[in-house]
Parts: C-alpha cells; sequence; structure tokens
C-alpha cells in the first residue's frame, strides 16, 4: 500500500534534453526595470559597472540566467535602436507611450545591452521593431551588432568603441503583432514576418511573434503560411491573470484569488500542448521551437506606484506559480525550447526587486535557483495521477512535478505542491532512480501571502529539507502546502 501519490519514473535514452533556455528572463524598457534597475548610471554611488548594478549582476549570474530578451515587449515596436548609440549628448530622447508616458534619454542602448550580457554571461535575445520600424533598420541592426566585416554599420560600431561584434544569435521579428505590435492579422503578420525574415540572415534564431493564450488560429495561420526554413522559433504569450479589469492585490489575496491565479497558471500545460500539436502537423521533425517568451503573474501595481510601472511584490503565490510552470515546460521540452519570465528587475513577477540601494529576491528568485539544476539536463519522463486540490466545489491538481539527470549523473526531481491548505506525499522507487544519496530542498513559508520584503529581506528562502524518509527502497516526500521541493540524489 503507497503512502502517498505513487509516481512512476524511468529513464528514456529518447527523452529530450531541457533546453537551458527554457530558463530565461525579459528586460523591458518598462517602469523601473531598465533604468532606475539594471541600470543607475556609472555616476551613481551604488556600485557599479558601466552603471549597471554589480549586486543584481552577481545574483543574476548565480541564477546561470542563459538568456535575456530586450528592449520589450509592447516598448521593441516603439524603439528606434540608432537613437541609442553614440556619444550620449547626442542622442534624442524617446517617449514610453505603452509604459507610463515617460519620457526616456537613451542612455542605455544597444550597447549597454550587449556588454551587459557578456556581463552577466548570458546570451541576448533581441526583440526586433516591426510595428513602427522598417526592414532596412532591422538589416542595419544585424550587421552594426553580428558582421565582423567591412560595413557602414560595423565600421558605426567600431567608431562607437566596439571592435569585435557580439554575434547575437536570438532575434524576434516583432513583438505582440496582434495587439501592441501593430494589431494585425496573422495572415498579414505572416507575410511581413516573411519579409522581414529575408533580410535577417545568419547564423541566427528567428522568432516569430506568437499567439496570446489560446488563440491557436494564430499559431496554424503561421505554421501554414510561413516556410520551416525561415522560422526557428515561434511565440507565445501567457499571463496567469484572473481578471484584467480586476487584478487583486500581489500581496493581500483571498483563497479565491489564489486559485484563479493557480488556474491561469496551470492552464500552460494545455496551451503548450495544443499549440505544440499545431507545430506538429506543420514540422513533425519538431525543428522549430515554441518559446514562451512571455510568461507569469500579473496583478495591480504596488498602491502608489505609477500605473504603468507594473511594480508589484512576489509572494509564496509566486514561487507556487513559478515552479509549476517550469515543472510544465521541463515536460515539454521536447518542443518548449525557450522561455521568459516576465520581467526581470521591478516588473511583475520580477525574480528581483530594487529600493534605492537595497536589492532584494523574491521567492520566484529562489524557485528559479533551486530548478536551475534542470539546465540542459536529460528530461526523465514521469507518470502519475495527482491528487486534487478542492476548493469552493472547484478543483486543480494538487501536484505537479518534473525530473531530470545531468551530466553529472545527478538526478533532481522538482516538486510543488499547488494545494494551500494540505500537505501532500509523493512516492518514487528508488530503484527506477538509480540513486541512493538523497538531499532535498524546500521553499515554503507560514502564509501563501508571506514575502521578501526591504525590511525582512530573508524571510523566505530554500532551506534544507528533511521531510523524507527511504522504506525498502521506496522514497517517500511529504511536501507541505503551496510550497516546492527539489530532491537531489546521487
Ligand atoms: O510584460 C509586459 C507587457 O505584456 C509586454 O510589453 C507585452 O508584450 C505584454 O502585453
Amino acid at each position: 500500500q503507497a503512502d502517498g501519490t505513487v509516481i512512476t519514473i524511468k529513464s528514456d535514452d529518447n527523452a529530450p534534453v531541457i533546453n537551458k533556455h527554457i530558463y530565461g528572463h525579459f528586460a523591458e524598457h518598462l517602469g523601473r526595470c531598465i533604468y532606475d534597475g539594471f541600470f543607475v548610471g556609472d555616476n551613481s554611488e551604488i556600485p557599479n559597472t558601466n552603471g549597471v548594478r554589480n549586486d543584481i549582476v552577481e545574483a543574476l549570474k548565480k541564477l546561470q540566467i542563459p538568456n535575456l530578451r530586450w528592449p520589450g515587449g509592447c516598448f521593441a515596436d516603439t524603439y528606434h535602436w540608432k537613437d541609442g548609440i553614440g556619444p550620449l549628448d547626442q542622442r534624442p530622447t524617446i517617449v514610453n507611450t505603452w509604459w507610463g508616458g515617460v519620457t526616456e534619454d537613451n542612455s542605455f542602448g544597444t550597447h549597454d545591452f550587449l556588454n551587459m550580457c557578456e556581463l552577466l554571461g548570458t546570451e541576448p535575445y533581441l526583440s526586433a521593431n516591426v510595428g513602427s520600424g522598417t526592414v532596412q533598420e532591422m538589416a542595419d541592426w544585424i550587421q552594426y551588432t553580428n558582421f565582423g566585416g567591412t560595413s557602414p554599420m560595423s565600421a558605426l560600431r567600431v567608431k562607437n568603441g566596439r571592435t569585435e561584434p557580439w554575434k547575437v544569435k536570438y532575434w524576434g521579428i516583432g513583438n505582440e503583432a496582434w495587439g501592441c505590435g501593430g494589431n494585425m492579422t496573422a495572415e498579414y503578420y505572416a507575410n511581413e514576418y516573411r519579409k522581414y525574415a529575408t533580410f535577417l540572415t545568419g547564423d541566427i534564431v528567428r522568432i516569430a511573434s506568437g499567439a496570446s493564450g489560446d488563440d491557436y488560429n494564430w499559431t496554424e495561420t503561421l505554421m501554414k503560411n510561413i516556410p520551416n526554413s525561415m522560422l526557428g522559433g515561434l511565440a507565445l504569450h501567457h499571463y496567469s491573470v484572473i481578471d484584467w479589469s480586476n487584478k487583486g492585490d500581489a500581496v493581500d489575496f483571498t483563497e479565491d484569488q489564489y486559485f484563479g491565479t493557480m488556474t491561469e497558471a496551470l492552464k500552460m500545460e494545455e496551451l503548450v500542448t495544443k499549440h505544440s500539436a499545431i507545430m506538429d502537423k506543420y514540422d513533425p521533425t519538431k525543428k522549430i521551437d515554441l518559446v514562451v517568451d512571455e510568461w507569469g503573474g500579473w496583478y495591480d501595481v504596488e498602491k502608489g506606484s505609477n500605473p504603468g510601472f507594473l511594480y508589484q511584490q512576489n509572494t509564496m503565490r509566486d514561487a507556487v506559480l513559478a515552479g509549476a510552470t517550469l515543472n510544465i515546460f521541463n515536460n515539454h521540452a521536447d518542443r518548449v525550447r525557450m522561455a521568459n519570465l516576465a520581467q526581470c528587475v521591478n516588473v511583475l513577477q520580477a525574480v528581483i526587486l530594487t529600493k534605492e540601494a537595497k536589492m532584494i529576491l523574491t521567492p520566484t528568485y529562489h524557485v528559479m535557483e533551486m530548478y536551475k539544476v534542470h539546465q540542459d539536463a536529460k528530461l526523465i519522463p514521469i507518470k502519475f495521477v495527482s491528487p486534487l486540490y478542492v476548493y469552493n466545489n472547484k478543483s486543480l491538481p494538487a501536484l505537479n512535478v518534473s525530473a531530470s539527470k545531468d551530466s553529472k549523473g545527478l538526478v533532481h526531481v522538482s516538486m510543488v505542491n499547488v494545494d494551500s491548505k494540505k500537505e501532500n506525499k509523493i512516492e518514487i522507487d528508488l530503484n527506477e532512480l538509480g540513486v541512493k544519496n538523497l538531499t532535498a530542498k524546500v521553499l515554503t513559508s507560514k502564509t501563501l501571502q508571506d514575502h521578501n520584503s526591504f525590511e525582512n529581506p530573508t524571510k523566505i528562502q530554500p532551506a534544507d529539507y528533511k521531510g523524507f524518509e527511504i522504506n525498502k527502497g521506496k522514497l517517500t516526500v511529504t511536501i507541505p502546502p503551496f510550497s516546492v521541493v527539489v530532491v537531489e540524489g546521487k
């Protein structure tokens, strides 16, 4: 008789590798993400390297962030990259029409971003302007960043202080083309994509602006109308929002709102399954990546903050959301090969929040840190039937799990208990795992609303976990309510 939910786990040589790029991040010119977030300028008293905060760099390096998407988001389709290069005093300003209507001085531009990526040891993912840009502007940008030979754009780059090209691999062709990127129809955008992609060439991955949530027609139309050879990735955006007109407070929320957020978050399973199935029809050998380049929780902005800046706190609800979503991505590693949490610093489900010289790591940061062991590890497929988290005559699967084996032979199983009240137990046959020595970490807290604050920055942190036992070769792990556990086996 099993002591909990029985998980069947078996290594499979044919299983995919979990692409490290699933653990990607997103930095838009939005609110305090770039300015007064990553970038404080080199005159700041906050320790920095060429204007980029050292504490943020250190924290993100620890996370091993594989890629960083920039400059948007909606901002990307208003952005003209040539305004952000050359002498600072000659750069024109830009009004950030999508986010707060603030005027920016373009002091953080292409060099600043790409050099920052080098500092972070991460791959840049540039989102290029289709909505209000031109093909020429995009073609010039790639020549500026990637071309090592003699050309007008590489000469300009050298003049601006950078000899070697950065060789940017990931290129998004527009963002949310169905909305802020130009309100295009899927058919119209497919044609635009083909045109832009024709002039964006080299050893790069071209990523098309993808569907919002369950807009399967968007995916179908793009897959049908764009030749596979022109498409490296197809995007998908999904935010866990209960009600766009009343998103609720980020900290002061009810169980009803928690249940609503998690219902939206777990919908990701259905979304990636169905979008993947459409892609399979046109790309049966799965060459094209599904790139979930915006995901996360989105609540009302913190009281008193600029409504256009999307600043929100981050609680255990967000930790559960992140753990569950990353488990879904891992389990769909055959098609989901890149994803970007929205957003990295001070915006939406941030991993880092700053206030003047202070910086805190959110519960979501800690989940990303606990899960980094899955990056580029081989997926171990798992099977189980989850118990239910029942609330108010509605239910959700209480547990979600993913597992992988890394190149050193270490096995990691990440488990999330979504249930807000009940602990759950998971039983795994250790013989199938082929491991003996086990350690575990847990991220949990007293209440779902708990969070790290500038006054108490370490309230929520991963801790060593002893809530497991081994009996006759079976491992039983107890997962407290609304918590995330990662077991490591050698
Ligand atoms: O992440 C915030 C915004 O959400 C992005 O700018 C846009 O792409 C999406 O609608």
